[in-house]
């Protein structure tokens, strides 16, 4: 038997608004979820959970929520999410009552534990304000999450790149206190990736030596501009989903993260034929 991983899919930036209206006056958001849900679902062997890493709303409104969950409902995978700047805490506490939230009020943080892996999900979301921020009950609970085991791995999600990825627009807006991030988890080995949204594109680095990594979007993509050389943009461009496929094994096992294109493409086809030779 191959060794099988335990799969993580990571979806971003959904942006729903109100059912017929488009994001930006050209987006239709709720098509795009609609396609990666279906992905999603064909996708096998079918991923273990699904995080949406925030934005999961456009502008946030009780009506996006409620078409979201009615857009979600096909989905066939276990799924939570976190809140983004565009989210409203309240409004995702009520769309989601049954999520295992860390606190009664407040930062919808929680902890996910699936076959193996810890999923320790951060709300980042600074309500009314487009950057992120960590608070000082998430940063605590953290902490403390992560002291409770030494040899679990452990995947973070959050919706502020704790990083400056070169779009100027997108920098003035990412987590503000990436260093109190970096305080914690540079103490704790187990602490195996820094999954974000917020860009709409793929991204990679790494921080005190973790892979940080940003989620593309299922609809538009911020422009990658890293010149300054325009205003604030979007483009259409393929959409797609992170996989993290996690390899138990000692020292924390394997991570290793894919990202998956969200449509319809030609293949597979087969490399070799019948007679066992290249085609
Ligand atoms: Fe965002």
């Amino acid at each position: 038997m191959p060794e099988m991983p335990v799969l993580i899919a990571q979806i971003s930036d959904l942006h729903i608004k109100p059912p017929g209206t488009l994001a930006y006056g050209r987006v239709d958001t709720a098509k795009a979820l609609e396609r990666c849900v279906a992905a999603l679902n064909a996708f096998e062997p079918a991923p273990d959970f699904v995080v949406i890493s925030g934005d999961l709303v456009d502008t946030p409104a009780a009506e996006e929520y409620e078409y979201l969950k009615q857009l979600l409902a096909p989905l066939k995978i276990p799924f939570a999410g976190i809140p983004g700047n565009h989210d409203s805490r309240e409004l995702m506490r009520s769309t989601f009552p049954a999520a295992g939230y860390a606190h009664v009020s407040g930062p919808l943080d929680q902890k996910i534990e699936v076959n193996g892996l810890d999923l320790i999900l951060l709300d980042s979301s600074l309500p009314g304000k487009p950057h992120g921020l960590l608070e000082g009950s998430t940063l605590r609970w953290l902490d403390a999450t992560l002291a409770t085991s030494v040899d679990r791995p452990a995947l973070l999600f959050l919706h502020h790149p704790p990083f400056k990825g070169g779009i100027w627009h997108m920098d003035r807006q990412d987590l503000f206190n990436a260093d109190q991030l970096v305080e914690i988890v540079k103490r704790r080995p187990r602490v195996q990736l820094i999954a974000c949204g917020h860009v709409h594109r793929a991204m990679l680095t790494t921080l005190a030596g973790i892979p940080v990594t940003i989620c593309p979007a299922p609809n538009h993509a911020v422009d990658l501009d890293l010149g300054q050389l325009r205003e604030p943009s979007f483009k259409i461009e393929p959409p797609a989903f992170h996989l993290h496929a996690w390899f138990a094994g000692e020292d924390f096992g394997r991570l290793v993260t894919h990202q998956v294109p969200v449509g319809q493409f030609d293949g597979p086809h087969p490399f070799f034929g019948p007679d066992g030779k290249l085609l």
